[in-house]
C-alpha cells in the first residue's frame, strides 16, 4: 500500500501524469525515514529538514507535522516489517511544460514504505571499500533534492569498480558520499565536513555529532583535505540506511590498518546503545 495525494492503493495503481513537474525537471524534493521495530527515527528532525528543502525551492508544505505523522504510521502499520524506510517525495505538481514556477498548482504528494536491511555483519566488521571522484553536482546539496542524477553518475561508477559508494571532492576538501555523510579520524581527532551548501545535513551526521560531544571524543568541524581524507586512520560513513559504517578500502588501497578502528567501534556502539534506549521507551 502506498500514499499518494491523501489515498491508499496498491502501488500498482498509482498514476502520475507525464506532465508533472518532477518527471519533466526533476522539480521536488524527498526525505527518507527510517523506521526501527516500528518506531521512526528522529521524524522531528526529518520533518524540519523536509520543511527547509520545501522553502528552498518555494514548494509549498502540504503537510503539518501531525499529518506527517499521521501517515507515516499507517504505513508502517500497513507492512509486516519491524524496520522499514519511508520514502516520500513531494513534486511542484503538474503544469504545461515551462522553466519558471507556475503559480496556484497542488504539490503531488507520494509516500511508500520499503523493508530496511541493515548492514550485515561482514559490512560491519570489514568495512567497506569506496572510489573518490570530484564532486560533480548542484551547489545546493543541502536541499534534498529528487535530482539525483549526478549521485547516480558517480555511485554507478563505484558499482563499476566493485565499490559500495563514491566519496566526493570539491576542489581538494572533503563533501561528502553519494547517499552518505563522511567523516574522517586522524590522530585520534573525528574530523566532520561543516554542514555548508555542499553536502546534505545529515540526520546520521547529527546523530554521531551528538555522541562524540555527548561522549567529550575529541573531533573539529571544519573543512576537511584531501590529503587529510587520503591519509586518515579511520573513515566512516554515515547515513539512516546504515547508522555508521567503516571505509577500510579506498581507491583500492587499505585505509589505516584496512580493518575498521578502535573509534569506529566505539561510536558505532553508542549509535545502537542510543537506539536501544529509544526502542526501550517506546515500548514504555
Ligand atoms: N540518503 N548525503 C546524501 C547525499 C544522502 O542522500 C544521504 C541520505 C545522506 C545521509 O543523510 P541521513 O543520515 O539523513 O540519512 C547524506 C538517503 C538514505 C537516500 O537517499 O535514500
Amino acid at each position: 500500500m502506498i500514499y499518494l495525494n491523501g489515498q491508499y492503493m496498491p502501488i500498482e495503481e498509482a498514476r502520475i501524469p507525464v506532465l508533472d513537474r518532477g518527471f519533466i525537471f526533476g522539480d521536488g524534493i524527498y526525505e527518507y525515514v527510517p523506521v526501527f521495530d516500528r518506531a521512526p527515527f528522529r521524524l522531528h528532525e526529518h520533518y524540519t529538514r523536509l520543511v527547509n528543502s520545501l522553502a528552498a525551492v518555494q514548494i509549498p508544505n502540504p503537510f503539518t507535522e501531525a499529518e506527517l505523522a499521521a501517515v507515516v504510521h499507517k504505513l508502517i502499520a500497513a507492512h509486516p516489517w519491524p524496520n522499514q524506510g519511508i520514502y516520500l517525495h513531494i513534486t511542484r505538481g503538474v503544469a504545461p511544460r515551462d522553466h519558471s514556477f507556475p503559480k496556484n498548482i497542488k504539490p503531488t504528494v507520494f509516500m511508500m514504505s520499503n523493508q530496511l536491511v541493515l548492514p550485515t555483519q561482514m559490512q560491519i566488521e570489514e568495512g567497506l571499500a569506496v572510489v573518490t571522484r570530484e564532486d560533480i553536482r548542484w551547489l545546493r546539496c543541502d536541499v534534498k533534492s529528487i535530482s539525483l542524477l549526478g549521485h547516480c553518475m558517480l555511485r554507478n561508477e563505484a558499482t563499476d569498480q566493485g565499490c559500495a559508494e563514491v566519496i566526493m571532492l570539491r576542489d581538494g576538501f572533503l563533501t561528502e558520499a553519494s547517499s552518505s555523510n563522511v567523516m574522517v579520524v586522524r590522530n585520534g581527532v573525528v574530523l566532520c565536513p561543516p554542514k555548508d551548501n555542499l553536502i546534505l545535513p545529515g540526520i546520521s551526521y547529527n546523530v554521531v555529532l551528538e555522541l562524540l560531544n555527548s561522549h567529550h571524543i575529541p573531533h573539529e568541524v571544519r573543512p576537511v583535505s584531501a590529503a587529510e581524507l587520503h591519509s586518515a586512520d579511520e573513515v566512516w560513513i554515515t547515513s539512516s540506511t546504515k547508522d555508521v559504517l567503516a571505509v577500510t578500502h579506498m581507491d583500492g588501497k587499505p585505509v589505516g590498518t584496512g580493518k575498521p578502528g578502535p573509534l569506529f567501534a566505539r561510536v558505532r556502539a553508542l549509535f545502537l546503545g542510543l537506539k536501544a534506549q529509544l526502542k526501550a521507551a517506546s515500548h514504555d
